[in-house]
Formats: structure tokens, sequence, C-alpha cells
């Protein structure tokens, strides 16, 4: 429980994929942290966070129940802890794609932080970390400066149009209210991800990577052509959970970074093409090829089939070349120390570990080796072969 005079972080998302990273970081350094949790599933937001995070759950830690789609009914709920919050951490969002822009959608996920800064800033707040995304820049390509917002850019798909949305509203709300607002734009955020929608392109990613992990276990497959659809020289934009978690960590409390606008993305990412090359040639297949399509490819293989439904919620992505420019990021990580990530073989090794010990669960989606004239089951299944 948190003393009246002690200030406090809040942080929303918590039982996000991002956000329990967050939150781990800030309790491992030993700050005060108040979560804004659902409840949800019969479980309240204490039980659903002690799930999360487990033993940390007892630390300096206080959970106040609440849904960002009803900010009428957090306010009473925050009357104990509101006065000593200092600094919000907004990870909650929906980032599924398919969440449209229907009414109930833009309540929960751009009135309700809204609301909740105003309720907020009465009791002293002070600072608003706003997680947003690099794809706020919709469709356009070429470099994205971190200092560009709305140029009446085209977007993908709902999700990018609220969340540029929210950041105008909120750097509306915190320039009335005085409030500093440091936006943080991660580009795709991969690692041990949870089966949330936030976790869909991490578990999409390594459930790739578990695909051809088991083609090259397999002596009579590893052979097998597989054609994927993309864009060789267009860059592959992921980035690191473990980064992005401390970059958030680090900034809520850098104060050059007041008032900033900051991309949390990867050094130099590797093309596609590049991208492929690596995993090729660390899994030993060399009939992997980048097909650059957005057509259905002729003759597919039941396997390369596959591989295109996994895909294809990211095909537009995909054919989609940008370069985050995250000159700001740099310079103010540097003076902690913070290093952007490289997506290298080291970085590739990593993700080959993870994509062998992740849970079978976590993967979303129709499992990859049903109607497979290959049988990839057993290697795909199978934990220890990975090893
Ligand atoms: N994952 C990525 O690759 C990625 C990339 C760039 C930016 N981002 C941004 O980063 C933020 C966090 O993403 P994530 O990957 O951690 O997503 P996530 O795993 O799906 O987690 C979303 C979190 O938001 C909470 N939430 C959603 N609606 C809420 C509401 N109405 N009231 C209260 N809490 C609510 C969820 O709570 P419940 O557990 O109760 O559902 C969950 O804790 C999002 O804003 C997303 O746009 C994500």
């Amino acid at each position: 429980m948190l003393g009246k005079s002690t200030s406090a972080i809040l942080v929303t998302g918590a039982t996000g994929f991002i956000g329990r990273h967050v939150v781990q970081r800030l309790l491992l350094a030993e700050r005060r942290v108040v979560i804004l949790s659902r409840h949800r599933g019969g479980l309240t937001g204490v039980q659903r966070l002690a799930e999360v995070l487990g033993d940390l759950s007892r630390r300096s830690l206080d959970v106040v129940e609440g849904d960002l789609a009803h900010p009428d009914l957090i306010a009473g709920k925050l009357a104990r802890v509101g006065a000593t919050i200092d600094t919000v951490i907004h990870c909650a969002g929906d980032p599924s794609f398919l969440v449209g822009e229907r009414e109930s959608v833009r309540r929960a996920q751009v009135m309700g932080p809204v609301a909740l800064l105003k309720m907020l800033r009465p009791g002293g707040l002070r600072c608003w970390v706003h997680v947003s995304t690099a794809f706020v820049c919709g469709r356009r390509e070429g470099t994205i400066y971190e200092s560009e917002t709305d140029l009446g850019q085209q977007f993908h798909n709902g999700y990018e149009r609220l969340k540029l949305e929210l950041e105008i509203r909120l750097k509306q709300t915190c320039g009335e209210l005085g409030v500093d607002l440091r936006i943080l734009r991660p580009s795709i955020v991969v690692g041990g991800a949870p089966s949330t929608p936030g976790g869909v392109p991490s578990n999409l990613f390594l459930m790739l990577l578990r695909l051809l992990i088991a083609l090259s276990r397999s002596a009579g497959a590893r052979h097998t052509p597989v054609r994927i659809q993309g864009r060789p020289d267009a860059r592959f934009n992921i980035v690191p959970v473990e980064y992005v978690a401390a970059a958030i960590e680090r900034l809520s409390y850098e104060p050059e970074a007041a008032g900033e606008t900051i991309h949390v993305v990867a050094k130099y990412p590797p093309t596609q093409q590049r991208l492929l090359e690596m995993m090729s040639a660390r899994l030993d297949l060399h009939n992997l090829h980048l097909v650059n399509s957005t057509e259905t490819l002729r003759n597919r293989s039941p396997l390369e089939a596959r591989v295109a439904r996994m895909l294809s919620p990211y095909r537009d992505y995909l054919q989609q070349d940008v370069h985050f420019d995250d000159s700001v990021a740099r310079r103010l990580l540097a003076r902690h120390p913070v290093a952007a990530p490289m997506i290298d073989g080291k970085a590739l090794e990593r993700f080959v570990k993870l994509a062998g010990l992740s849970e079978k669960k976590s993967v979303p989606g129709p499992r990859p080796w049903s109607n497979d004239s290959l049988d990839l089951r057993s290697a795909y299944v199978g934990r220890a072969k990975f090893r």
C-alpha cells in the first residue's frame, strides 16, 4: 500500500505484452507502482496481476480496478491513491486491427485515456508517458521523423487512425493542463508474448520461425522450396520487447525527454531479404524464397498456402518500406545507457531459442501443420528438439 506522501507511477495495460515488462522493470527498480486493471474472466484485477507478475506482485504495488471504457466508474476508486500519482505510463490499448472505429471503441481507446488524464491532474499528475505506435505514419513510405504527426496520411486500418487521434487529443489536453507529455512509438514488438491482441505479431513471427525450424529438422523436407510473399528490399521493423520496456522506463524520468515524441525501434533493421538469408543460413534451409508479389502464388504448395495464411493479417505491412528515424531516442537513451538493438545474427539466435521455448498455447490461429502434406507436427510440438 502507498503512503499519501509517496509519489507513484500509474501503469495501464499491465496485463498486456508491453505493460507487464514495463511493470517488472519498475518494480525491480523499486519504483512505487499503481496499476489500473480490468476485472475479466471471473478474475479480479489483483488476481490477474498475480498471475502475470508472480512473486513481483507482492512488491510495492496498488491495484485499482477499472475499465477505460467507463472512466466515470474509475474516479471513485482512484480517490485513495490519486493524489500520489505523479506519472502515468499508458500501455493500455487494443492493438487488434479488427477493432474498427465504432463509437464504443473510440470511447475506450481515445476518450477513456483523456478522461483519466483530466481526472488525475488535480491530484498533481505531472507527466503522461504515452505508448503509441510508429505506424501512426499509416501507409507512408521512406523516412519518418519523430516530429511528424498528422500529414494527411492514409491508414492501413482503424487502429492506426485511432492511435493518431489519441496522440493529437493528448497533446491538446496535456497542453491545456500543463502536463508533460512524452509519446513513445514502438514499431512491431517481438519477444516472449502472451496470447493478447498485442502479442499476435510476435507470436506469428515465432510461429513462422517454428515452422521453419521444423522444416529444417525434417530430413525429407529441408530442401522443399518455400516461397514467401513480401517485398525483399523493404525493411523489417521489429523491435525486442526488452528494449521497448527499458526505453519506456528510462524515458519516463529522463528530464530531457519532456515533451518529446520518440521512435522506439531497432537500429538499422534488416531488409526482409537479409532476414530471410540469416534464417536460411542459421537453419541450413536453402530453398526459401521471398517473392515480391501481392497476387496469390501459382501452384502453391500446402505449406506455402499455410505460410501465406499466417502472414495474411500483415500482408500490407510486408509491402511497405519505412525507415523510422530515431535520432531523438538515441540521443536520450545514450545518457542511460540503453543501446538500440540490432536485428542481427545474435538477435536471430535469441528468437530461434524463444520459438523453441514459447508455449504452444500462446500461438494464435490455426496450427501450421494441419492439412499440410508435410508431416512437421512432431518436430513442431517437441520442445526438446529445438534445443
Ligand atoms: N504489440 C506491439 O507490437 C505494439 C507495437 C507498437 C505499439 N503498441 C502499443 O502498445 C500498447 C500496448 O500493446 P500490447 O502489445 O501490450 O497490447 P496487449 O498485449 O493486447 O495489451 C493491452 C493491454 O491494454 C489493456 N486494455 C485494453 N483495453 C482496455 C480498457 N478498455 N481498459 C483498461 N485496460 C484496457 C488490456 O487489459 P486486459 O488484460 O484487461 O485486456 C491489456 O493489459 C498499445 O497501445 C499498442 O497500440 C504495441
